[in-house]
Order: structure tokens, then sequence, then C-alpha cells
């Protein structure tokens, strides 16, 4: 009962904010089971963490987690429009306190996904959220969507991140607004999602969204 007020209230406050889906996919899903590509600083890993703890104990959560963290260099942050993470030992710290099996995998997502997948990592009998946010040139969202695609089950909920409504040469090139009008409707189910989160920059205003994809 309490982490469910605690879930309610955690929505509360991103409620202008796309992050909500994140935890609404995981509610809804029942996910017990959590891969997030580009952990950043944890923080969204744990409330995802925590809001699987409502369904499931944490003891029973597997949350795989991809980064290069201190490795990222200052070429990949420009190219990758990405953000500066904390450490691995860093994140690992914070994300272990939450209880659940954390695994956390540095280094390149074009190698360290491929390997993921080719060891049969993922448990397919799990409700699983994966989350593609790491980084942010078309390029790479298309190699983490392939090196992951083939994890897909029925079982599995995909959201991606920095979906770009609004063209805009800043932003040409980034994104996963290529990939999403790329995909067969008779594979997948893809659905843009709401709210639209708006930024303003020197040559006008961002605006992201996040896509939620299942098999269909
Ligand atoms: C936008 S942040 C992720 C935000 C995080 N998902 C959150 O919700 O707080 C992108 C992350 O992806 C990582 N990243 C960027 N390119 C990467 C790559 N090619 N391989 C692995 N990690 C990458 C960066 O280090 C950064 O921490």
């Amino acid at each position: 009962m309490y982490r469910y007020l605690q879930y309610l209230h955690r929505c509360f406050k991103l409620r202008s904010s796309r992050y909500q889906n994140l935890l609404r996919t995981i509610r809804a899903h029942q996910c017990q089971q959590i891969v997030e590509v580009g952990v950043y600083n944890g923080r969204t890993a744990r409330k995802m963490i925590q809001t699987a703890s409502i369904s499931h104990r944490p003891a029973e959560i597997v949350y795989h987690g991809f980064d290069l963290f201190e490795q990222l260099t200052d070429a990949e942050l420009e190219s990758e429009l990405s953000k500066r993470p904390p450490t691995r030992t860093a994140v690992q710290s914070l994300l272990r306190r939450t209880g659940a099996n954390i695994n956390l995998y540095q280094g390149n997502t074009l190698d360290t996904l491929k390997e993921f997948a080719a060891a049969g990592a993922l448990d397919n009998r799990l409700n699983t959220l994966i989350f593609i946010d790491g980084g942010h040139s078309a390029e790479t969202v298309a190699h983490d969507w392939e090196n992951l695609q083939p994890c897909l089950t029925e079982k599995t909920v995909v959201v991606f991140d920095d979906y770009y409504p609004n063209a805009h040469p800043a932003i040409e090139g980034k994104g996963c607004q290529e990939l999403v009008s790329s995909l067969d409707p008779a594979q997948y189910r893809t659905e843009i999602l709401e709210p639209v989160n708006r930024f303003q920059k020197d040559w006008g205003e961002l605006q992201i969204q996040m896509v939620q994809l299942q098999l269909a």
C-alpha cells in the first residue's frame, strides 16, 4: 500500500513530464525485468525499480543498465546529444540500495548490447520493459534497436525516448522518429505518447516525446 501511494505521488510529480510514461507502463504491464539503454545518473532506474516493486519483491526484480559512464568522451557527448553521467561505481551504489538484482554494462552499446543479446541474458519468461535512451544519433538508436529486437517477446514493452515531432536542421540525424516511421505495422504496434515536452534552444523549440512499441 505504501509503495502504491509512493507511486501515485511520483506520477503526480511527473504529471507534465514524458517520464511518467515509464512508470505507468511498468505498473500496467507489471514489469519485473527492466532494460535501460543509457542509465545516466540512475535516478530514472531507481524510480522504475520502485514502481516494479509494487507488484514484485525487490529481490525478484532484474535490472540491466547500459552506459559508457566515465568512458564517455567529449566527442561522444556532442555527437550523441548526451548528458555527462557519473561513474559506474556511483550508480551501482545508488541502485544496489533498491534491493533489486542490478547488472550494469559499461561500454559502447554497439558492443555491449550485441554481447548481451547473443548471451541470452534476458529472461523471456518475465514481463519486461526495454527503455532505449542511450546515444541520440539516429545511427546509434537504430543499432540499439537492431541488437535488442531479437529479444522481444509478447511479454515485452519497448519505450523509446527522443522522438522529435518537429523537424529542424539542428536535430537532423538525431532521435528515433526515422526508425519508428520505418517499422512494419504488421510486425509492431507503435504509439507516440503524450505529453510533449518543450525546451527552448538557441535555434528554436525542441519538442520531445516517447514512443511505445509492442509486437503486433
Ligand atoms: C539521456 S542520457 C540517459 C538518461 C536516463 N535514461 C534517464 O532517464 O535519466 C544518455 C546516456 O547514454 C549514454 N550513452 C550515450 N551514447 C552511448 C553509447 N553509444 N553507448 C553507451 N552509452 C551511451 C550517456 O553516457 C548518457 O548517460
